[in-house]
């Protein structure tokens, strides 16, 4: 608890947390039952390769998300590549700047031109009332992000892609066990993308799938994965390496066994964030739909725009004191290379997005979070907002030296 500007670390002052305060630190889940898995993957010897435990997580999030197919693969990104060239698209792709930048480099990386639309500043996901406006001859295709966990509009994105006859994928890395109009992420779109990357709250050390209910797309994905092949010595198409390993099946198969917990533990972790918080206008943590499933996964804050303290001021106070928030996902993927080169004016489309990335920050959680991490972090918040004005003049001065 800090009592004087003195005291907080940024000044001098010691620091609150010893070792550092991660936003994803790893959920592990059931050690024994993943070492089990480990020795019976090395006595079978198969250890990648389509495995029995790839088969077995591709069959278990099949049955979760109710969707007819899952692909595996070795990380979302892959799975995005995959995803995209399974579906057919080519030329231009209506994509968010707001979100990871995998999203963007999966089109960019098979020479796919991202044409970059803005949010909707409530939800954080794609705008669909201006989506046709950037609708093209050239447009091939969408890809929404279901930011943070929380659905794109799907019915208003597969209206814009009926009336244009344009495919559509989803990208779920948040999005695993959540819900929309209480249909389950996963069925939408030609296909839907997942990541099982260490940090998200199902992991399988780096992951992603494709889910999808279109066989032919599951089955070029498949081959795709696979090099291209469609059978012993036989290569029908270009493909890359995107298989899944045993090792990181058997991490995903017992991070799954522990889905109720995680999500219990993100939810009571999210609550107590908004407790502490909510009594603090300068900061709006972002909502979930009661009515819906969400994972949790993420705790983002707004910060006002009417604070002496800037968010990425809130962000070096918390560095300071070992607390690593970050400000997911400044600048937007059109201010990074290559698209600020390639795309100089999009900015000009994306007044949402250039609002959003200046005021989130995301904070953290997940099971190696106590509340006690979270109660320090929300008073460490609440102090540095009740004392703004003298802490910007500091800052500034500190800076000025
Ligand atoms: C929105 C989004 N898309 C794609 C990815 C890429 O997934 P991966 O890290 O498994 O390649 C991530 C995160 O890692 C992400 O947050």
């Amino acid at each position: 608890m800090k009592h004087c500007l003195d005291e907080l670390a940024v000044f001098g002052g010691p620091v609150a947390f010893s070792q550092p305060i991660h936003v994803g630190r790893p959920n592990i889940g059931n050690r024994q039952r993943f070492l089990e898995r480990m020795q019976d993957l090395l006595d079978r010897r198969w250890l990648s390769n389509d495995g029995p435990l790839v088969q077995e997580f591709e069959h278990r999030i099949a049955e979760q998300l109710q969707v007819k197919h899952c692909v595996a693969m070795v990380n979302g990104t892959v799975a995005l590549q995959i995803a995209i060239r399974a579906t057919g698209m080519s030329g231009e792709i209506l994509v968010p700047s707001f979100t990871f930048i995998a999203t963007v480099h999966a089109l960019q990386w098979q020479g796919i031109v991202p044409v970059f639309c803005d949010i909707d500043p409530a939800t954080h996901t794609l705008d669909v009332s201006r989506l046709e406006s950037r609708i093209t001859q050239a447009t091939q295709g969408i890809i929404g992000v279901h930011l943070w966990g929380r659905a794109c509009d799907v019915v208003g994105i597969e209206t814009v892609a009926k009336k244009f006859n344009l495919p559509v994928i989803y990208d779920a890395a948040h999005a695993f066990g959540c819900t929309t109009g209480g249909k389950k992420i996963g069925g939408f779109g030609q296909a839907e993308v997942l990541s099982f990357h260490a940090t998200k709250f199902i992991n399988s050390f780096e992951g992603g799938a494709i889910v999808t209910n279109d066989d032919s797309v599951a089955q070029r994905s498949r081959e795709m994965r696979n090099f291209g092949f469609a059978g012993y010595d036989n290569v029908t198409e270009l493909g890359t390496n995107g298989k899944m390993n045993e090792a990181c099946a058997a991490m995903g198969l017992t991070s799954l066994e522990s889905f109720d917990e995680f999500v219990a533990v993100n939810r009571r972790n999210y609550k107590h964030y908004v407790e502490k918080l909510n009594s603090i206008p300068e900061i709006s943590v972002i909502t979930y739909d009661e009515r819906e499933h969400n994972n949790f996964q993420y705790v983002v804050l707004e910060v006002s725009d009417n604070l002496p303290l800037s968010r990425d001021d809130l962000v070096q106070l918390l560095f300071a004191e070992n607390v690593l928030a970050r400000k997911y996902f400044y600048p937007g993927c059109h201010r990074m290379e290559p698209y600020k080169t390639s795309i100089p004016d999009a900015s000009r489309y994306l007044s949402e997005t250039e609002t959003v990335c200046r005021r989130v920050l995301s904070v953290p959680t997940g099971t190696a979070t106590s509340l006690d991490d979270i109660e320090q972090i929300c008073q460490l918040l609440t102090f540095c907002i009740q004392h703004a004005d003298a802490i910007g003049k500091r800052l500034r001065d500190h800076a000025a030296r």
